[in-house]
């Protein structure tokens, strides 16, 4: 059973309403034809036209109005040209993190990149060499363990188990592969299925790290995005010992959707692996921001916590919603419950279908994109991943769809 429903603290629906204005998360506003993914790119990504995009993790949301004033200011300005990136960008992050995660960090540590996905990729470069064996837990989103791939090192996969919670680390694998690996890449929170690891998971991992020496590249990307009250544990934030042996990648894109301006900070405590990050940073070219990254995220990270609050009631009534419609529609499906992210994680097994076979039903029957499961490793076969952060009605219109396909 997935206590979907259960233990899912009263969601106080009333506070965004009341602000409308500031925090217009109701409002559908077309994103057709302007240049969105989700929306514009779904005939060359699914092969069809007219499918309903519940699928790539961006949502439907305007930005926080802090932004888009900041931005509309830079804008009107007129000239674009090279940009340095302000000690106040910095400071902002370093503010953000102490309010929202009591991390206190150095801002010496902070080191920017155009995403998350360049900078593991700069990350497994700088730390690992070709052939070196490094540990990603599966299921998990593509890019994490395409790199490893990609830069020909050796990919491990260590499958979490499911249970009636969410995810869980299986020790035992995790011990017996981490002998002569070089890095784990750790998804924190984990896509998908939205497990925040807690402190306890946390300080075990990092101990067995640390025991054989394996580096660990933690992806916090989504971090800002936990539901209380699970609460978020930044992994260098543990124990300076464990701070010194990872890299921590975060970013103001997927917080507050500001995915198209490509921005991320990675924080990384030790000098010489700060060095070495930079260095193949700057072997690529890479040496700068542009200009609404940078506006963007400091607007973002000075402003926008009340947002973020409302953002994140609004997702939790989603969830509860989707879960609501799914027991009372498809019981065969079992939902989830994300401790954080928008991304509801659903197991489809229960149907007895093929991948092959529920792609068609959602693709061609429902006109639905979803997240297949394959595309997060073999141990995503069965499932798909929906993405609900939309309004309410895109979100109505999608599980409608979904209950259509699947009938
Ligand atoms: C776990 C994770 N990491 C990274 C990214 C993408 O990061 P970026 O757009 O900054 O490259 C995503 C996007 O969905 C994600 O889910």
């Amino acid at each position: 059973m997935f206590p979907f429903d259960s233990n899912s603290p009263a969601s106080n629906g009333a506070d965004w309403r009341e602000d409308e204005a500031a925090f217009p998360f109701d409002r559908v506003i077309n994103r057709r034809g302007t240049l969105s993914v989700k929306w514009d790119d779904v005939h060359r990504v699914f092969g069809c036209e007219d499918v309903w995009p519940m699928w790539i993790a961006d949502m439907d949301f305007p930005a926080p109005k802090e932004v888009q004033e900041a931005l509309q200011i830079r804008i009107e300005h007129g000239v674009f040209g090279y940009t340095v990136i302000p000690d106040s960008l910095k400071e902002a992050v370093c503010q953000w993190l102490k309010r929202r995660h009591d991390f206190a960090i150095d801002p010496s540590w902070l080191v920017f990149a155009h995403g998350v996905v360049p900078a593991v990729a700069a990350a497994i470069e700088a730390f690992s060499k070709p052939g070196d064996r490094v540990i990603v837990f599966s299921p998990v989103y593509r890019p994490l363990f395409d790199l490893v791939r990609r830069h020909d090192r050796t990919l491990i996969f260590s499958p979490l188990r499911l249970t009636e919670n969410n995810y869980a680390i299986d020790w035992d694998d995790l011990e017996g592969k981490l002998p002569g690996a070089r890095l784990l890449i750790l998804c924190h929170p984990h896509n998908p299925g939205g497990k925040s690891w807690t402190k306890e998971e946390l300080e075990r991992i990092g101990e067995l790290c640390l025991k054989h020496g394996v580096f660990i590249l933690s992806d916090e990307i989504h971090a800002d995005l936990t539901f209380p009250p699970a609460k978020h544990t930044p992994f260098a934030s543990l124990h300076p010992e464990l701070a010194a042996q990872s890299a921590t990648f975060r970013a103001p894109t997927k917080t507050f959707n500001l995915a198209g301006l490509q921005a991320a900070e990675v924080i990384i405590p030790d000098e010489s692996r700060r060095r070495a990050f930079r260095r193949v940073q700057q072997r690529h070219g890479f040496f700068t921001l542009n200009t609404f990254a940078i506006i963007g995220a400091e607007a973002a990270y000075r402003h926008g916590g009340p947002w973020l609050d409302a953002l994140l009631d609004y997702l939790r009534q989603n969830i509860d919603m989707t879960a609501a419609y799914l027991a009372d529609k498809l019981p065969q499906l079992r939902p989830v419950r994300p401790q954080a992210t928008y991304l509801v994680w659903i197991d489809c097994r229960g149907l007895g279908l093929s991948e092959a076979e529920l792609k068609k039903r959602l693709l061609e029957k429902g006109k639905l994109a979803v997240e297949f499961g394959s595309q997060f490793g073999q141990e995503g076969v069965g499932f798909i991943r929906l993405n609900i952060a939309c309004p309410r009605p895109t979100l109505e219109e999608g599980l409608r769809r979904l209950a259509m396909a699947l009938h």
